[in-house]
């Protein structure tokens, strides 16, 4: 049997901004992982996956269009384009489901490492990463890649989406439509890397950068309990930009200066003013349109009992929120988030 693992992640700052060729800052959530296993099949017997948290098992022949069918059609094609393998997978995952905490990206990230050890190919993180922006393309739309960046480096990362430089070369016509691309749109004067810092590696269309972390956090994780798939905050927000491009590329401006001095609290350990950047980005958040009312009493009870910020994480209208907290106030901000409704409360401390 070959297993592989990959981690959860959150978006610490700059989620929905980072779409339209902003900062963001995500970290990998290493306590909670999603699990693929795969065994050999009897000969002829084709590929089957098996995801029984979900109810489903299909092979890859009675469901070619499923998105993680074409994931693997695709690693088989990539390390083994001669034969045509027979095995089973199974997926498992800690991670619910359309929680902001990044399911899909640790199950597509730990089933193509599954997979390509199975195929006995060595993939880099890089190229693991962007395979899964494949997958994750089929599930959201429009993702900006920082979830596979940060899943397939299990690293903290500073992500900016980029022109695609491949994109330059294109059809006239194809051009036009990708100036409507949401990163694409106002940023022609944007370069890669143009945010400053060292740079560990240009993906193609997106630079990534490591993240310093001066001093130790602790990030209380409550979970509002309600289920929403990212496309759908995702979808709304681009129509609003669409409508108001104006309003909404002042609001990612805004979430992006967020994000740089985000940065820089991390880099120097000043938890207090990291504690009020998230606050500030939450505001920005809640002007985007992507918090909730369970999401709001839970940020406001973490503030409440203590906590030195609080926000949303990932796509919102449902899903998780963070709490910066420190030693004393621990116990008494997981507390309130129970009280006020959090359906469970985790702990990371990024270091
Ligand atoms: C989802 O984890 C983060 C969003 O910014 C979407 C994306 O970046 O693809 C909401």
């Amino acid at each position: 049997m070959t297993l592989a693992t990959a981690p959860g992640k959150l978006i610490l700052c700059g989620e929905h901004a980072v779409v339209y060729g902003r900062p963001a800052i995500a970290l990998p959530l290493s306590g909670v992982r999603a699990r693929a296993s795969v065994d050999p099949g009897p000969p002829g017997s084709g590929i089957r996956l098996h995801a029984p948290a979900l109810g489903r098992s299909w092979s890859l022949a009675e469901a070619p269009d499923d998105p993680f069918s074409e994931l693997v059609a695709a690693l088989v094609a990539r390390c083994s384009p001669a034969c045509a393998p027979d095995f089973e997978v199974v997926i498992t995952s800690d991670i619910p489901i359309a929680s902001g905490m990044g399911s899909g990206a640790a199950i597509a990230t730990a089933l193509v490492r599954a997979v390509a050890g199975h195929l006995g190919a060595e993939l880099s993180a890089a190229e693991i990463s962007a395979l899964v922006y494949g997958s994750e393309r089929r599930f959201h739309g429009t993702p900006s890649g920082i979830d596979n960046t940060v899943v397939a480096f299990e690293r903290a990362v500073w992500f900016v989406r980029t022109k695609n430089r491949e994109r330059e070369n294109s059809e006239p016509e194809n051009r036009e439509r990708e100036n409507s691309e949401p990163e694409n749109r106002g940023r022609e004067n944007r370069e890669p890397g143009e945010q400053g810092g060292s740079g560990f590696s240009l993906l193609g269309s997106a630079t990534v950068e490591p993240v310093a972390i001066g001093a130790p956090l602790t990030l209380l994780i409550g979970d509002s309990g309600v289920r929403s798939e990212t496309r759908l905050p995702v979808g709304e927000v681009r129509r609003r930009w669409a409508a108001e491009p104006a309003r909404y590329e002042a609001l990612f401006d805004a979430v992006g200066a967020v994000v740089a001095r985000v940065r820089a609290a991390l880099a120097s350990g000043d938890r207090a003013e990291l504690g009020r950047l998230l606050d500030e980005n939450q505001a920005l958040l809640q002007e985007i349109g992507v918090s909730s009312p369970e999401l709001d009493r839970l940020v406001a009870a973490a503030r409440g009992a203590g906590a030195l910020g609080a926000k949303l994480s990932g796509a919102g209208w449902g899903g998780v929120m963070i709490a910066l907290v420190d030693d004393e106030r621990r116990e008494a901000v997981r507390a309130a988030l129970l009280e006020a409704g959090a359906a469970r409360v985790l702990e990371t401390v990024v270091a």
